[in-house]
C-alpha cells in the first residue's frame, strides 16, 4: 500500500516535471521577441528614431519603425523622424524602414545580414554605413542573443510600405568642394 502511494506520487511529480519543462520550452520559445519589444522599444530608442512623429508629438499609430516617409524627400522642417537627421557639411541621414517589407523594409534580410550590420558595419550588399545618428559604434556592443531577439522581434511587426529617403552625403570643403571652413 505504502510503496503503492509513494509510486502514484513519483508518477505524479514525474508529469508535473514533464508539464514544466514543455511549457517552460515554449516560454523560451516566445522569450526573444517578448525580449525584443522590450529592446526597441523601451531600451535601445529604436521606436523613437526610426518611427514617423504625427499630431502632438506623437508616433504615427501603424507606421512605427516603419522609418522617415518617402514624401518628405525635399522636406527640411519638422521632427528628424520625419524629415532626416541634418548633418555637417549638409549631409542629411534618414532612419530606414525597420518593418518586415520585403521591397522597402528588412523583409529579405537573413539574420546573417543583421548581425553583419551590427558586428561589420554593412548592408546586406556589403556596403560600409557612413558616419550617420545611427550609432554602430554603441550598438555593435549589444550581444548576439538579444541582437537577434530584436530582430525577431522586428520580424513580428506589420509590414509597411515605405522607401526612406536616400541619405545625402556630406560636402567637405576643399579642393572642388564649394563649402566654407
Ligand atoms: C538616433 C537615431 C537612431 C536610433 C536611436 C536608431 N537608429 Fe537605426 N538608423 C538611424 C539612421 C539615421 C539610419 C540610416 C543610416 C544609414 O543609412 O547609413 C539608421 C539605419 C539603421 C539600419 C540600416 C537599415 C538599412 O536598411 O540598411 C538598421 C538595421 C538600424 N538602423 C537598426 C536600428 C536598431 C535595431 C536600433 C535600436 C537598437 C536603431 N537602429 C536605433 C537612426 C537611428
Amino acid at each position: 500500500m505504502q510503496f503503492k502511494k509513494l509510486s502514484l506520487l513519483a508518477a505524479i511529480s514525474l508529469s508535473v516535471a514533464l508539464g514544466l519543462m514543455f511549457s517552460s520550452a515554449a516560454v523560451a520559445q516566445q522569450a526573444p521577441v517578448a525580449r525584443g519589444k522590450y529592446l526597441v522599444n523601451h531600451l535601445s530608442h529604436c521606436l523613437s528614431c526610426h518611427s514617423p512623429i504625427g499630431r502632438k508629438g506623437r508616433r504615427v499609430p501603424g507606421l512605427e519603425m516603419s522609418g522617415v516617409p518617402a514624401k518628405n524627400a525635399d522636406k527640411r522642417k519638422g521632427p528628424p523622424q520625419n524629415v532626416g537627421f541634418p548633418g555637417p557639411f549638409g549631409m542629411r541621414s534618414y532612419p530606414s524602414n525597420l518593418t518586415p517589407d520585403k521591397e522597402t523594409g528588412i523583409g529579405n534580410w537573413t539574420e546573417a545580414d543583421w548581425l553583419n550590420a551590427f558586428r561589420k558595419r554593412v548592408n546586406p550588399q556589403g556596403k560600409k554605413y557612413a558616419h550617420t545618428q545611427m550609432e554602430w559604434d554603441v550598438y555593435r556592443n549589444i550581444k548576439d542573443a538579444d541582437l537577434k531577439a530584436i530582430f525577431a522581434y522586428l520580424r513580428t511587426m506589420k509590414p509597411v510600405k515605405n522607401k526612406a529617403p536616400a541619405n545625402i552625403a556630406p560636402k567637405f570643403p576643399g579642393k572642388g568642394g564649394k563649402g566654407k571652413h
